[in-house]
């Protein structure tokens, strides 16, 4: 269970990077508990692979998906912010924090030559995004995951934040109310 402190200081963090950057953070409060687990539920821990999580922040999400089964060594994390990345290297051992770019993830993934990933989290705040960036984001992370795998993404819309790419659908796996603001849930997968 994350301590108080753990998580006093977790904000602090959060809401420095987002006066710093408000576009990329886009919520004003690391995402909740709730919100977590129903992102993890969506994840089979006995299916093997690696699991890709993208723009963890504070790594809320990173300790449902770990609490879920899923083992540090098999989980990838990439955040732009210097700061939160330092933060979880420090805080989730065994897990690959990599600072870098999730828009552009066949640079940031280099030079590791990868297995498709068996799940993809994103708490990117997409509806920030205009619709072409979306789109250029959807398509890099599909082409990583493995046959039938989920693309797991949160958000704060009524919609799926975009189509999903041909040959791809999505459906709201959950309506999370006990968030700030209340989230649904995504998820893609090949069809
Ligand atoms: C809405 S916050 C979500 C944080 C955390 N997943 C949560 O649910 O509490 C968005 C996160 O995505 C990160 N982010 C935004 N754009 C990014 C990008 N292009 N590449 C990697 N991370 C990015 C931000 O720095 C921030 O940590």
């Amino acid at each position: 269970m994350t301590a108080p402190t753990d998580a006093l200081t977790g904000n602090l963090r959060f809401l420095r990077a987002l006066v710093a950057h408000p576009k990329s953070i886009g919520a004003l409060v690391p995402s909740s508990r709730a919100l977590g687990r129903a992102i993890a539920r969506q994840i089979d821990p006995g299916h093997p692979g690696p699991v890709l999580e993208l723009g963890p922040g504070t790594g809320v999400l990173t300790q449902a998906v770990l609490e879920r089964g899923i083992a540090p060594g098999r989980l990838t994390l990439v955040e732009f912010d210097p700061d939160m990345a330092d933060f979880l290297t420090g805080h989730f051992a065994g897990v690959d924090v990599i600072e870098g770019d999730a828009f552009d993830l066949a640079r940031t993934l280099e030079p590791k030559a990868r297995e498709p990933f068996s799940a993809i989290i994103s708490g990117i705040p997409l509806l920030n995004f205009p619709m072409a960036r979306r789109r250029i984001f959807m398509e890099g992370v599909c082409r990583l995951l493995a046959a039938g795998a989920p693309l797991i993404q949160f958000s704060y819309g009524m919609h799926a934040p975009v189509v999903p790419p041909p040959g791809y659908s999505v459906v709201r796996a959950a309506m999370v109310w006990a968030n700030l603001p209340p989230a649904r849930v995504w998820v893609y997968r090949k069809i």
